[in-house]
């Protein structure tokens, strides 16, 4: 720490009351962990909006807003030691408002899509916004990534629990759902554990994801066609020409959606395989293997970047994962210092329930009845080699 910082340290352990809800930052000396609070301006709506700073001593630092839950910034050593921010964002609040593709955000009420805008529960059908064609995506118009999150830090200054209660009707779903997304980042492993948890008054649907975009070499460094991915996963679900799965859980084998050895995203991402048309590259959902024997918190995904020597492993106990090779990024909006992010400048891994499970009664269940408390977890862990 600078001095700077340690005074700073200091000056935020006398304001630090748990909450954060003083103006300023605050930490934690004799804490685990460190969390600086700054201002990040103020929304279109008027709310104030702060962003928060996790950091460890092992060189890893997450920036964090509570608007959307997003995560803004993600900072990881190379093989060098030296830290880069690999995640695409913005600079400003207001391109997190303005911004159309998810960058970094909590993700729901029900992530990916769902077909028709239209589920049942029971035989009561909800009819919801369709925001993409006839489908409704990533929760609707106004999605949990719009919307304005409570931050308190938890967990010894590990953890910062954002909660947001999403009213019945809201979006077309059913019943008052009050969820709850920790972001830990622990003092001595790179790695950010995301927890989601939720209960519901009423029936409902539900599928929460973090859309962070990783670039390993550090965003708007070029794109991602050179990095190596391995999907733990033998099966995806193949989807029409608008990405609503057909319901077939298809092998992956013999096809350039294999990727249980480690292969460079590029390698067949233009191949002319019918799939790969529809989504313009990689959009799909591959079938964990652990959805398939395991339970618990497993591997589900690796990708490592050979220039830079960095690695992202995926851990969760979801039973699919949405890889996602930027296919829609055109350059369009401004990124982090003003960078352009073209196609494929980032790659998703969007642990998940699979899109349109409501209206696919062979797919995992995303009911959450009330009584019932849902939690899932995924790891976005990092090394370098
Ligand atoms: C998901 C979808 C993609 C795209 C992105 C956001 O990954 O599957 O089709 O909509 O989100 O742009």
């Amino acid at each position: 720490m600078t001095a700077k910082q340690n005074a700073r340290a200091l000056l935020c352990a006398l304001l630090f009351v748990g909450e954060l809800s003083l103006a300023g930052s605050l930490s934690s000396q004799g804490m685990r962990g460190i969390i600086r609070k700054e201002s990040f301006g103020k929304a279109a709506s008027g709310a104030r909006i702060d962003l928060y700073t996790l950091s460890n001593k092992k060189g890893m630092e997450v920036a964090i807003t509570n608007f959307g839950a997003t995560v803004v910034a993600l900072k990881v050593p190379d093989r060098a030691g030296k830290a880069a921010d690999v995640v695409l964002g913005f600079d400003t609040l207001e391109g997190y408002e303005n911004g159309t593709a998810y960058f970094g955000a909590t993700v729901g009420r029900y992530g990916n899509r769902i077909g028709g805008g239209q589920f049942s529960i029971d035989g009561k059908t909800y009819t919801l916004p369709k925001n993409n064609g006839n489908n409704t995506l990533h929760g609707g118009i106004v999605g949990f990534n719009k919307k304005v999150w409570k931050a308190i830090a938890a967990k010894d200054g590990e953890s910062l629990e954002m909660s947001y209660l999403s009213v019945d009707g809201e979006e077309g779903f059913p019943g008052n759902l009050s969820v709850k997304v920790a972001f830990t980042l622990p003092a001595d492993r790179n790695e950010l554990k995301i927890d989601y948890t939720a209960t519901t008054d009423q029936d409902t649907v539900l599928n929460l994801t973090n859309h962070s975009y990783f670039n390993l070499a550090g965003e708007g460094n070029g794109d991602i066609l050179d990095h190596v991915l391995m999907l733990h996963a033998k099966r995806f679900t193949p989807v029409d020409k608008t990405l609503i799965p057909t319901g077939e859980l298809r092998d992956v084998a013999g096809t350039p959606l294999d990727f249980t050895t480690a292969t460079a995203i590029g390698k067949r991402i233009s191949e002319n395989y019918e799939q790969l048309v529809f989504g313009k590259g990689y959009d799909h959902n591959w079938v964990l293997a652990r959805a398939e024997s395991e339970k618990g918190l497993t591997l589900a995904a690796e990708a490592y970047d050979p220039k830079s020597g960095r690695k992202l492993e995926v851990l969760t106990t979801e039973p699919g994962v949405q890889f996602y090779s930027g296919n829609f990024l055109d350059g369009s909006a401004k990124g982090k210092g003003n960078k352009a992010y073209g196609q494929r400048a980032a790659f998703c891994l969007e642990t998940q329930h699979f899109p349109d499970s409501p209206n696919h009664p062979n797919f995992p269940g995303t009911l959450l009845k009330p009584n019932s408390v849902f939690h899932s977890q995924t790891v976005f862990r990092f090394s370098a080699k």
